[in-house]
């Protein structure tokens, strides 16, 4: 089962990605988690091109490398766990593609994008995508005072541009359940279980 976890910087997702980890944990249920840029050794190398570098990336080049760390990951880890009947958490996948890339940069066509995200995930498409949606002003006073990398430093005209990318996907797409994020992280976490929970009758 593939559980991926959606929304802006500042939205909660590691914390409920955690959350979840424990849930799992305590119930012995096994599962693997990985992150988006990473998760890999070569996807973890473009991951830091991706966050730390420092000069004028090309949109395209940005979209590119997104999708190569990606298409990495999921050929080398997530396809062969999935075939086991194994959980897999992403913390983000190709929704944040679209949403960021394609909405927020406006990088490149939708229709271009969507090719590239079926490319790069190998036509791996997500049981469960939690769109933890929250407010981009409640947000960026979340992540105030954390050190913010290249695609976090964008500013709030950019997340709300990449919000409104999700509530389209959010609208369109079955697989996505929409999390109201605004509120305390132990009540969006029981809200997840249950999701999960009713997903797997
Ligand atoms: P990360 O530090 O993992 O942020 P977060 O904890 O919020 O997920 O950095 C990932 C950053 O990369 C985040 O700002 C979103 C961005 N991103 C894209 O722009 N496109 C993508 O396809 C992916 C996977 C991430």
């Amino acid at each position: 089962m593939l559980i991926t976890f959606e929304g802006i910087d500042g939205c909660g997702k590691s914390t409920q990605i955690e959350k979840l980890k424990k849930y799992f944990d305590n119930k012995g249920i096994g599962y693997s988690v990985f992150r988006e840029p990473g998760g890999t050794e070569i996807s973890e190398r473009i991951r830091s091109l991706l966050l730390h570098d420092t000069d004028e990336m090309d949109s395209v080049t940005e979209i590119l490398l997104f999708s190569a760390a990606r298409s990495q990951l999921i050929r080398e880890k997530v396809i062969p766990l999935l075939e086991k009947n194994e959980i897999v958490i992403l913390d983000r996948f190709y929704d944040s593609t679209t949403a960021y890339q394609g909405f927020g940069r406006n990088s490149s066509s939708l229709n271009d994008i969507y090719t590239l995200n079926k490319l790069a995930s190998h036509g791996t498409v997500p049981d469960l995508t939690f769109y933890l949606k929250i407010d981009p002003k409640t947000a960026d006073q979340r992540t105030k005072g954390n050190k913010k990398d290249r695609l976090e430093s964008a500013g709030d005209d950019f997340f709300k541009k990449v919000a409104t990318g999700y509530d389209m996907l959010a609208s369109t797409d079955k697989r996505f359940r929409v999390i109201d994020a605004g509120r305390l992280p132990d009540e969006i976490h029981r809200e997840i279980v249950d999701i999960i929970g009713a997903y797997q009758q």
